[in-house]
């Protein structure tokens, strides 16, 4: 029987993918070729991968022979790792460590998928100041490529960036020490400039330090990336319109970087692997740094020249900086710096 109760109408699901997976068709690269290739052609990273920076550089740099053995300290997305691989071409091995245990399993798959085994490579979930728990008799070869992979940043839940609204937590290893949100908590004004200034040299260190604090006493903990970087641009609300956006995205990202560094004891962790590496090295080895910012790299180039001076290093080279081409194509790799030495 038919009766004239109108048939409601099916609901307009919206012109816009609503979750971070259906947004991003990247995230299925079997599926989704076509939008990679899209995304990478106008210069950006696709969700869920990392595009490798100054491969061609480090390959040159470290001149792979077969049956050598190699570390990658940052294995990350295994770019760097893969083109490594490719180099021995099934001789010799490779060790791969990285402190994250969500990417880790990804990547080793991925490995696994582009026809390398267990016989070519060995994961590690370790943070590189522990390398000397890697079992191996020295490398022929080390590399490490600072901070933080693509698909940590893109992913909202771990906290990197104040693009997505997410957890204000920023630990690459999410069951090793307190959030950045807690850590906020816990700092006194001076505590949070003094980050702010050490880690990012952040102009307006005191005016962020202080709107945090302001934050808190009213009760806002700061527990979203989103209410952060509020608090950001509440405390630089005074500066002219027509140079406030863009402070505030620059001190944002710098704010990030800054707390990043600090809840990750990324100088600490840099520090003592710097001290490592040579111990590890083999007569005649190499080994190449890539880092993205003033205070990595003033790190590095002490440790080569102190190594060197010391006649431990017998040559020391850089910074070498990303070709114009690759910046163009690869924005994030503008801040790049790699600094390389070998063991006498
Ligand atoms: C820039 S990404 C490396 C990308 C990689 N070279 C590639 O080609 O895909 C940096 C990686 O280093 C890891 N990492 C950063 N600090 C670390 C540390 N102290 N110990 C171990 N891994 C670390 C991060 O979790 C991240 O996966």
């Amino acid at each position: 029987m038919e009766t004239n109760k109108p048939v409601r109408r099916k609901r307009y699901s919206g012109k816009y993918p609503k979750t971070f997976e259906e947004k991003y068709k990247e995230k299925q690269p079997d599926k989704y070729q076509d939008i990679i290739e899209h995304v990478m052609e106008k210069g950006n990273t696709p969700a869920g991968m990392h595009r490798s920076i100054m491969v061609d550089e480090i390959l040159a740099f470290l001149d792979i022979k077969p049956h050598q053995i190699g570390l990658d300290a940052t294995l990350g997305f295994g770019g760097h790792f893969k083109a490594m691989l490719e180099k021995l071409n099934h001789t010799g091995h490779i060790h791969g460590i990285d402190t994250d245990p969500i990417e880790l399993p990804k990547t080793y798959e991925r490995l696994k998928k582009s026809g390398f085994t267990d016989q070519d490579f060995t994961l590690h979930h370790l943070n590189f100041k522990d390398l000397d728990l890697v079992d191996s008799k020295g490398y022929d070869f080390i590399i490490a490529d600072l901070g933080v992979s693509s698909m940590q940043i893109d992913d909202p839940s771990r906290g990197f960036t104040f693009k997505f609204d997410g957890p204000l937590d920023l630990r690459m290893n999410p069951s090793v020490g307190v959030t950045a949100s807690v850590r906020l908590r816990n700092m006194s004004m001076e505590e949070i400039e003094g980050m702010l200034l050490e880690n990012a040299d952040e102009i307006y260190a005191k005016e962020i330090a202080q709107e945090i604090i302001n934050a808190r006493l009213k009760g806002d903990f700061l527990e979203t990336t989103k209410a952060l970087h509020k608090t950001i641009e509440k405390a630089l609300m005074r500066l002219p319109k027509s140079i406030q956006k863009d402070a505030i995205k620059k001190a944002s990202q710098r704010t990030f970087q800054a707390l990043r560094i600090d809840v990750n004891h990324e100088f600490e962790a840099l520090f003592e692997f710097l001290e490592k590496v040579p111990l590890y090295l083999k007569p005649s080895g190499k080994v190449a740094i890539l880092s993205f910012h003033s205070g990595e790299d003033r790190l590095i180039k002490k440790a080569f020249q102190h190594y060197y001076r010391e006649g431990i290093y017998k040559e020391i080279q850089g910074p070498d900086i990303p070709s114009l081409d690759e910046v163009h194509t690869n924005p994030r790799a503008r801040s790049a710096k790699l600094r390389c030495a070998v063991k006498k």
